[in-house]
């Protein structure tokens, strides 16, 4: 078994953005090259990076060679110094295209220059993509669910590879294929099962460490599209037994394979319950759309309401107007003035598809000048829908607020189809039960949490009362978040935030200030006096009583709540003679 493993000194290498490449043998005639991005900052591609990310890629070798994914072209010329040591590229003879995000196809133009005669095999929606991302003639073969690529049987090892597509749409690109060699059991899923999560373990040796990353994934990337998920884990369990995933992004699952998959299942089969559910519409080819999308969908099933996200340039017109004329919520971006026939028709049969009984709002994608947002709002008010939240407008390149703005609308959006279901679930709860549990009171505080800087900080805050001692050493509590509270995403394993501790005496201006209905993205701080730089986390208010400031360290999942486990790091009270402000109840099916 050959292993060459090339650390940071392989790579160009700055203080801001560390990145190094890896390649091991993984299993018999498999190679990886991993593209380690230690730094890869919050916001650049979701909406939440903690802990840089991968990019990975696969070389199998039968009787021929595939190689399945490149990378991301910030790694250009260290990446292919790395393949050239393991196989000259004209020699490989096939190069899957898992899907065509660009953090993945970033190099295949460069590698089609080293080697004009490589066959692309792909889904017949990715190699159209192609098409239009790397300017230039290659030979290809699309491929569907069920069909096969046979490598033949390496001549060392004996094995044969042979190759079984299993096509995986929205996963989380409309042009998604997984990829089976029958010949190591593994397989090659590319963004689905992966996690944001940079280490020189190449395999998931460590499931704790990796979990909360696992799930954040899952969460913003794969719940929007919960279904999909599901009928992709139908398709792959009818593959003979699975030995390995490897994934594009994070460490290959071995170790714990089961886990991964339960989780998958579980979370997506929760998510796809409910008989309601909003459409988020986006042109995964265009401006920031694809994420911008990702993040009002994510806001949406915050809110544990179903979300489906439809890519309008890929989707047949009968599946599309079906799913569009079912929907209780559509959202619909902007698009280009220079509309192809394609996706002219594609908006048309959105449009056809729109009922009045609908929510509708629309998003800016931000590609250009010619995006005409009111001209898209008229429209869609011409045709009497119901504004679910105010036209989300993009002036420049989206950042923290942005996002932070169009998770809150989706959020928003969620709740509004929940809302009758949710108050009459209160209202079955049992009385006595709720009165008794009423009389567990709590202190008053505002959680406070602020992420990035100069004019990409952003901020987020809430009243709450579930907050509670947890441990003595190191000193830790518990605050327990709703799932749908604009500041749980602040709230992230490894986050700081602060707790602002209300005086008794002194307590109702920031009460009614933090309880105002917030539009999206709105500054819940305005008017309000702030101590910025006294503590790590977030802003401390003048007039609390003290300030703790934390960081979590934990979450455990409720069905409605995160409760957050957090180890206090620094602390001051202002009077000791004052006490805290102390919040009664009458019934526990209220805070
Ligand atoms: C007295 C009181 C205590 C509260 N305590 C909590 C709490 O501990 N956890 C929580 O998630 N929400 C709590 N809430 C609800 C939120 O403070 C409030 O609904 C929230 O700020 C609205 O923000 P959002 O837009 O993020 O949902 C409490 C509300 C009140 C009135």
């Amino acid at each position: 078994m050959t292993t060459i493993n090339t650390p940071s000194n392989c790579s160009s290498s700055t203080k801001t953005q560390r990145l190094s490449l890896q390649c091991e043998q993984i299993d018999r005639d498999t190679t990886t090259i991993r593209s380690l991005d230690w730094d890869r900052s919050r916001f650049d591609i979701e909406f939440g990076l903690r802990n840089g990310t991968t990019y990975n890629s696969f070389l199998i070798r039968g009787a021929k060679t595939a190689l399945v994914d490149t990378s991301h072209s910030k790694f250009h010329s260290d990446w292919f110094s790395i393949l050239h040591k393991e196989i000259e590229p004209k020699a490989i003879d096939y190069l899957i295209v898992s899907h065509t995000e660009p953090d993945h196809s970033g190099l295949i133009g460069a590698l089609i220059e080293l080697n004009p005669e490589i066959e692309i095999i792909a889904s017949k929606v990715a190699i159209k993509f192609l098409e239009n991302q790397i300017h230039r003639p290659f030979r290809s073969k699309a491929v569907k669910s069920g069909e096969e690529l046979d490598l033949g049987t390496n001549p060392v090892s004996q094995t044969a590879h042979r190759l079984e597509f299993i096509s995986a749409p929205n996963l989380h690109w409309p042009d998604t294929i997984f990829s089976f060699d029958h010949g190591t059991s593994i397989l090659y899923t590319c963004d689905a099962f992966g996690l944001h999560y940079c280490s020189n373990d190449v395999f998931d040796r460590d499931s704790r460490a990796i979990a909360a990353d696992f799930r954040f994934y899952y969460d913003c990337l794969m719940g929007p599209n919960a279904r999909s998920v599901l009928q992709a884990l139908k398709r792959i369990d009818s593959l003979p037994s699975i030995k390995t995933i490897a994934v594009g992004h994070g460490p290959i699952l071995r170790e714990h394979l089961s886990l991964w998959l339960n989780n998958y299942r579980e979370w997506s089969s929760k998510r796809s319950q409910g008989d309601k559910y909003a459409v988020v519409c986006y042109l995964s080819q265009y401006g920031y759309c694809d994420q911008l999308s990702q993040a009002i969908a994510h806001g949406v099933s915050k809110a544990e309401t179903q979300v489906q996200l439809i890519d309008l340039q890929s989707t047949d017109a009968q599946e599309l107007s079906a799913i569009i004329g079912e929907a209780n919520a559509v959202v619909v971006p902007t698009w280009p003035s220079n509309l192809n026939i394609e996706l002219q028709s594609s908006i048309g049969t959105l449009m056809a598809a729109l009922n009045q009984k609908q929510w509708i709002a629309v998003y800016d994608a931000y590609g250009g000048n010619d995006e005409p947002i009111d001209v898209v709002v008229s429209q869609l008010q011409s045709l009497g829908q119901k504004e679910a939240f105010a036209p989300l407008r993009v002036k420049c390149e989206p950042d923290g607020n942005t996002y932070q703005q169009f998770e809150e609308a989706g959020t928003d959006l969620g709740q509004l189809l929940n809302r009758k279901k949710n108050i009459a679930s209160i209202k079955s709860l049992d009385g006595d039960l709720m009165k008794a549990l009423g009389r567990l009171s709590g202190g008053l505080y505002v959680v406070t949490a602020s992420q990035g800087e100069g004019n990409g900080r952003r901020r987020s805050a809430m009243i709450a009362s579930w907050i509670s001692q947890a441990s003595f050493q190191p000193p830790g509590l518990t605050v327990a978040v709703a799932k749908d509270r604009a500041i749980e995403a602040f709230l992230q394993v490894g986050d700081k935030f602060i707790i602002n501790i209300l005086r008794e005496d002194n307590y109702k201006g920031l009460f009614r200030q933090f309880l105002k209905r917030f539009p999206p993205g709105a500054d819940r701080f305005a008017g309000v006096g702030l101590l910025e730089d006294v503590a790590t986390g977030g802003p401390v208010l003048i007039d609390a009583l003290a300030f703790l400031s934390c960081t979590v360290k934990q979450r455990l999942e409720t069905p409605d709540h995160w409760v957050i486990y957090a180890i206090v790091e620094q602390g001051n009270v202002a009077d000791t003679e004052v006490k805290t402000a102390i919040h009664h109840r009458k019934v526990g099916s209220n805070y």
